[in-house]
């Protein structure tokens, strides 16, 4: 037992679906994007190429939602991944602070740029703002994501505030991955501000879009889409026509869907955060995004053997700097979380797994 599948990395799980398997893996929303998303979409006007920036009628749509903002602050993306990948890139040395348990590609997109990536352990899941001094020190850099992926937990305003004021003072950036902003079960998002504030955000999660590859990245300081547009030019050029329609059309469609789609996770939140207690397992209450972030006494062979005996994938803590954990999607129905969750019941009589 324990080495019957590569689990070096999600690859093998990515993407995998159908044959009774349910995925608790990829955070990928099951419901559908706002109907008007897809209205009206005309592909043979997208068969050219486009500005390398993103089309201006999307990047003022976006303006409108930023506050002193104009077209010129945003570059459109391939997801929020290339914003990630091209912002670290364009740098290309220093030290980047990250707060661990982390997305997984973070440390990967961070040293492929040549940057090195430093940490500040999270405590019951969430900044401790004096380890965050301290490490923040001689960093180019600090990338926050609240609410998070793997933990669900959300960082609480003040904290959000005090690393606005450390790092404004030491004049280090703060990339803020908010591709979640629109999930938060607590409170409303805060927006975090200033001169070396980047905001990196997608049209995956709140519209459930991933697969047209539609994000970007904002920035008060015009230098920074100047620079990022300096490197896309010469690599993925200008990001899907046919996508940045539907995320125009997508931004246009009522706020209700939002909000309609805010309900539907949290009523999947209370079905699996309870039934992860009736279990016994030691948890936090997803307060954000689509993840729950168990620990896991022997994860590795409870990963493996959901997966070859049960047909059920979940992620190992381990690719998010928490060996100790297991994480869950549950981007899926009431039904399928139900059936998900009784196959885990059976898999733990095989494996101890507190
Ligand atoms: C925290 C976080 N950032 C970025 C991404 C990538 O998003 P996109 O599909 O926009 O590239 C994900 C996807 O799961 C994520 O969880």
């Amino acid at each position: 037992m324990g080495k019957r599948l590569d689990l070096s990395s999600p690859a093998m799980f990515i993407g995998r679906q159908g044959n009774g398997v349910i995925s608790f893996g990829s955070g990928q929303p099951d419901l559908p994007p706002p109907r008007e998303a897809i209205e009206g979409i005309d592909i043979r006007k997208d068969l050219r190429y486009g500005l390398i920036q993103g089309e201006l009628p999307l990047r003022e749509a976006l303006a409108r939602e930023y506050p002193a903002s104009t077209a010129k602050n945003f570059v459109i993306t391939n997801g929020a991944s290339e914003a990630l990948d091209l912002i670290f890139r364009a740098w290309g040395k220093g030290k980047v602070l990250l707060p661990r348990p982390y997305y997984y590609s973070y440390p990967p997109i961070i040293t492929m740029a040549g940057m090195e990536p430093v940490y500040t352990d999270l405590v019951d899941g969430r900044i401790d703002i004096d380890d965050f001094r301290k490490k923040v020190e001689g960093c180019r850099a600090v990338l926050i994501n609240s609410p998070s992926n793997p933990t669900g937990r959300i960082e609480s305003i003040d904290t959000l505030k005090e690393i606005e004021k450390i790092t404004a003072k030491l004049g280090i950036y703060v990339i803020s991955d908010e591709v979640y902003k629109d999930l938060i079960y607590e409170r409303e998002n805060y927006q975090i501000k200033g001169e070396h504030v980047i905001t990196v955000n997608s049209f995956s999660k709140t519209y459930a879009m991933c697969g047209v590859r539609v994000g970007y990245l904002w920035s008060s300081d015009q230098k920074i889409p100047e620079e990022i547009i300096k490197i896309k030019t010469h690599t993925s050029m200008n990001t899907n026509l046919v996508g940045q329609d539907m995320a125009l059309n997508a931004m246009a469609a009522p706020k209700q869907y939002i909000k309609d789609q805010q309900r539907i996770w949290r009523e999947r939140r209370d079905l699996i955060y309870k039934s992860f207690r009736e279990l016994g397992f030691d948890l936090w209450e997803p307060e954000g995004a689509f993840y729950i972030f168990p620990k896991c006494l022997n994860p590795r062979e409870f990963v493996e053997t959901l997966y070859l005996e049960h047909n059920v994938i979940t992620y190992l803590g381990e690719w998010f700097g928490a060996p100790s954990h297991i994480r869950l999607s549950y981007a899926l129905d009431a039904e399928e979380i139900v059936e998900g969750m009784g196959r885990i019941k059976e898999a733990m009589k095989k494996v101890r797994c507190m």
